[in-house]
């Protein structure tokens, strides 16, 4: 994606694939994130227009779901688990450090773009909590130090 028009050419080409439907809201800005890796604001836009909502209507929607992004993803991208098994072994900690270290909440991203942070509900790795992953490579049995030494070399 290098240009605003390949971004509003490759949004036509999703949009048309669904009827301008309310239920098809949901899928539709699953398609788009999959496709953006977020909802930028002229995707919502065209989105609103597509189904005949306001754009109010549509970023009431996205914003209740934790699924959904608005702000594009950092260069390397940190997901925490907080699932129930995790959530007992101290996931919340994990959480906790990197969030202080890096100084953002999830849902956010540094201001130099090179990481962002996640909450996940389950990776399904319930047997090595608590879960990190950090890009595609998922580390278990996670403790704040050991998270806080392994996103040292994302800097
Ligand atoms: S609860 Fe964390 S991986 Fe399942």
């Amino acid at each position: 994606m290098t240009t605003t028009e390949d971004m509003t050419t490759s949004l036509r080409t999703i949009l048309e694939k669904y009827e301008t439907s309310r239920d098809n809201l949901i899928p539709l800005l699953q398609d788009i994130q999959e496709h953006l890796n977020y909802l930028a604001p002229e995707a919502v836009a065209m989105v609103a227009e597509h189904l005949d909502l306001s754009e109010n209507d549509v970023y009431g929607v996205a914003t209740f779901y934790a699924q959904f992004r608005f702000h594009p993803p950092g260069r390397h991208r940190i997901k925490i688990c907080q699932g129930t098994a995790c959530h007992v072994r101290g996931g919340g900690m994990v959480l906790d450090a990197i969030s202080r270290k890096i100084g953002i909440v999830p849902g956010e991203t540094t201001p130099d773009g090179n990481i962002s942070l996640e909450r996940v509900a389950c990776f399904g790795s319930c047997a090595l909590p608590p879960v990190m992953v950090v890009d595609d490579t998922v580390y278990g049995r996670m403790t704040p130090r050991k998270s806080e030494k392994l996103i040292e070399d994302l800097k």
